[in-house]
């Protein structure tokens, strides 16, 4: 059988990718916002509201946040604008509804096959969700399918820091990150996956390319805490 996706640093199947990743997000839904303040000491939250300052300026009456899990972004976005959160893991968008934010709707869906029409959203964000896709190709043509011509992306995904800061950077995920996981989510092996798929993930350069590449113009990007994540856009 081909290999021609990647878990992390291993090549698989995409069929094994999907249900791999489907395993990490059903194992760590209870305990994925308490692992996401520990691991990045709240920084995750200041990352989240300046990539929907940025966003929210484009919502418009339909908006979705694709790969939305427990709802962070949703609920912000929710303040200004209505707003469905997209995502196949039922565990994670399970632990989104308890948080009671007054976001619109839940559909249990992957990024590649969206259950909407063409042309039919002004606004897709997609926050630490583009790397889980199971085809970035595949996902990136599927959301600008369902986006009306002039409506937006925005992305926000972890991405490669300045090179001075790198080596403290993969030092802290590559030893500190996977024992976290151990102690507070009791898996290791999720937090695991989730370091090697931020190695293996394209940088800030060839994010903007593939963007371009799909079609969306007047594509950018913005570095957030010296580029250990950055926000990405594109219009159709
Ligand atoms: C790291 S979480 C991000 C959740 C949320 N956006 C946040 O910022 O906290 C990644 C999410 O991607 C979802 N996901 C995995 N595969 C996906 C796919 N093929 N299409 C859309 N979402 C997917 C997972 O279920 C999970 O909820």
């Amino acid at each position: 059988m081909p290999r021609d996706q990647q878990f992390g640093k291993h090549p698989v199947t995409s069929d094994e990718r999907r249900q791999m990743i489907r395993t990490v997000f059903k194992s760590v839904a209870t305990r994925y916002n308490l692992m996401n303040d520990l691991m990045s000491f709240g920084i995750h939250r200041f990352w989240k509201s300046s990539f929907v300052k940025q966003a929210a300026h484009y919502s418009g009456k339909n908006n979705i946040d694709l790969a939305g899990g427990t709802g962070d972004i949703a609920a912000l976005i929710s303040r200004k604008a209505s707003v469905w959160v997209v995502d196949p893991s039922i565990e994670m968008m399970t632990q989104g509804r308890a948080k009671k934010a007054d976001i619109t709707g839940w559909i249990a869906a992957e990024g590649e096959q969206l259950p909407l029409a063409d042309g039919s959203i002004n606004l897709v964000t997609i926050a630490f969700g583009i790397r889980n896709l199971t085809s970035l190709q595949g996902g990136l043509i599927e959301i600008h399918r369902v986006i009306k011509p002039g409506g937006w992306v925005f992305c926000l995904e972890f991405s490669q820091p300045h090179w001075w800061l790198r080596p403290f950077y993969n030092a802290y995920s590559e030893h500190v990150i996977p024992r976290l996981g151990a102690l507070v989510a009791q898996d290791s092996s999720a937090y695991r996956y989730l370091v090697d798929s931020i190695r293996s993930f394209p940088d800030q350069t060839h994010l903007e390319r593939l963007f371009a590449e799909t079609g969306f113009r007047d594509v950018g990007h913005r570095n957030l805490s010296f580029g250990i994540a950055a926000i990405h856009w594109g219009r159709k």
